[in-house]
């Protein structure tokens, strides 16, 4: 089977085995539900001041355990499909999986306090799983012969997560003995612009030029907007990181600019195109689509994108404050917000397609099978959105108010967004054709289903 219905010119034949995608989805609600416990155990304490270790703990359970984990399972399954690009040694992503686990929960522990001395050796293991998930899958698609600026876009995020991790074990160091070379301020601004710009903001641009039409039947995206997006990201990333290799090499003379300042100026095209120019053109396309229904995953994208210039508001409002309450409100807005409702959405699509794809569609024609919408409850879905926008809504508060009780209470939401989605993708793991009964005279009249959607 090459191609499925609504699947455009997308080939199907190389997709790998679904445990691999699925073993990294159904970990994602994981972090998810041990970030909501940590805001229980912690009140205030994990949304007080950047650098404390219960923030950086929980900045990290969002961003490697949630956001990295799933989009490390979508890039695996989209190499080959979308890439064109069959990821070699695939069984290698089983070690991917478990260095990265391993390495997100012994993080999370040492920076609750609980295993202290192991926060370097955590972020090596969480490196050491991100380097050779780069070494597979990264270089497959570095190497794909495929043109276009999805492809162009995955290879940018791919670039931005190698960039992310080199800095982040560098800071690692410095962040375990407080012995920080040079700025930290500099380079932590470099480090969080790389990774939300360039890694999830990237990946995300990337695929939703691919999916948006694919899902929502929408007119396809000009390819002028789909190169503004991709070259003012690009120059986004590219820029700071020339400032911090040419403060390496030499402190240049910037006229009385700080390098961090520098930094932020070279990020700007990044934040309008991930921001504000994406946000635009895909709410636009989406309110010209021909698929009127409202499939609940479409909410997401339009929460997550009309969150993206807020996101970006807030980080330009940092600039210009020395109020930390100002930075953890764009952490929490950027992460759970933006990237967060748009992640959690897509897996609400793209977890059942994958299982009825692997497991009901090679049966058409031989057995009824169920269409794609009915394997998991709209309603299961919009709860967890309810839950979701709940929490984020309350953690502003927080944040805002600097109350523990409310803190708590995020938590408890944000607990229970994780439970939802765990919940959903376990049933939809669970769902398997009723094989016994096959019919071999069954024909594809009578069953009249085996639509993808
Ligand atoms: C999507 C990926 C990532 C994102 C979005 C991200 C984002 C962030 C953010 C927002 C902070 C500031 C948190 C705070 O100060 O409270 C931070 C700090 C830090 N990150 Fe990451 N990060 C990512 C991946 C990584 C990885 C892979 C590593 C290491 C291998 C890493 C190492 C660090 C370190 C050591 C700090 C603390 C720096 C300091 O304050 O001294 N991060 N990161």
């Amino acid at each position: 089977m090459s191609s499925l219905a609504g699947m455009g010119h997308l080939s199907l034949d190389q997709a790998p085995p679904l445990a691999i995608p699925a073993i990294f989805f159904v970990t994602a609600p994981v972090a998810v539900m041990a970030a909501g416990l940590l805001l229980l155990w912690s009140g205030t304490f994990a949304l007080q001041l950047y650098w404390l270790p219960s923030v950086v703990g929980l900045t990290h359970l969002g961003t490697l355990g949630f956001l990295t984990m799933t989009m490390m399972g979508a890039l695996y399954q989209m190499a080959p499909v979308v890439a064109g690009a069959p990821v070699p040694f695939i069984r290698l992503a089983h070690l991917v999986y478990l260095l990265f686990c391993l390495g997100v929960a012994c993080l999370s522990l040492s920076l609750m306090g609980l295993w202290p001395g192991l926060i370097f050796q955590s972020f090596t293991l969480i490196s050491a799983a991100i380097l050779l998930f780069l070494a597979t899958t990264g270089v497959a698609i570095v190497k794909s012969k495929t043109q276009g600026e999805t492809v162009a876009g995955m290879r940018l995020a791919l670039f931005s997560l190698l960039m992310l991790v080199l800095l982040g074990l560098t800071m690692a160091g410095g962040f375990v003995d407080n012995s920080f070379l040079g700025f930290r301020q500099f380079w932590l601004q470099i480090h969080i612009s790389t990774a939300l710009m360039g890694w999830v903001g990237g990946l995300i641009t990337a695929v939703s030029w691919q999916i948006i039409p694919m899902f929502y039947l929408t007119p396809q995206f000009t390819a002028v907007g789909k190169k503004v997006v991709l070259g003012l990201t690009t120059a986004g990333i590219i820029l700071p990181l020339a400032v911090l290799m040419a403060s390496a090499v030499a402190p240049p003379n910037t006229g009385g600019w700080s390098p961090t300042m520098l930094a932020i100026l070279g990020a700007l095209p990044a934040a309008l195109g991930v921001w504000l120019v994406h946000p635009y053109l895909i709410l636009r396309n989406l309110n010209r689509r021909r698929r009127k229904r409202l499939d609940p995953s479409l909410r997401f994208w339009q929460l997550g994108l009309t969150l993206a210039p807020l996101t970006g508001a807030l980080a330009v409002i940092t600039c210009f404050t020395e109020d930390p309450r100002a930075t953890l409100l764009f952490g929490w807005v950027a992460i759970w917000g933006w990237a967060g409702i748009i992640v959690h959405g897509m897996l609400s699509r793209i977890v059942p397609f994958l299982i009825w794809f692997h497991r009901f569609a090679p049966h058409i024609g031989r057995m009824p099978v169920p269409a794609m919408r009915n394997l998991l409850p709209d309603a299961w879905v919009k709860f967890g959105l309810g839950l979701h926008v709940s929490s984020l809504v309350l953690g502003a508060v927080a944040i805002a108010m600097r109350d523990p009780g409310v803190s708590r209470v995020t938590g408890f939401l944000v607990f229970s967004t994780g439970l939802s989605l765990l919940h959903w993708i376990v049933h939809l793991l669970r769902q398997k054709p009723d094989l016994e009964v096959v019919d071999e005279g069954f024909s594809t009249d009578e069953q009249g289903l085996g639509r993808s959607g």
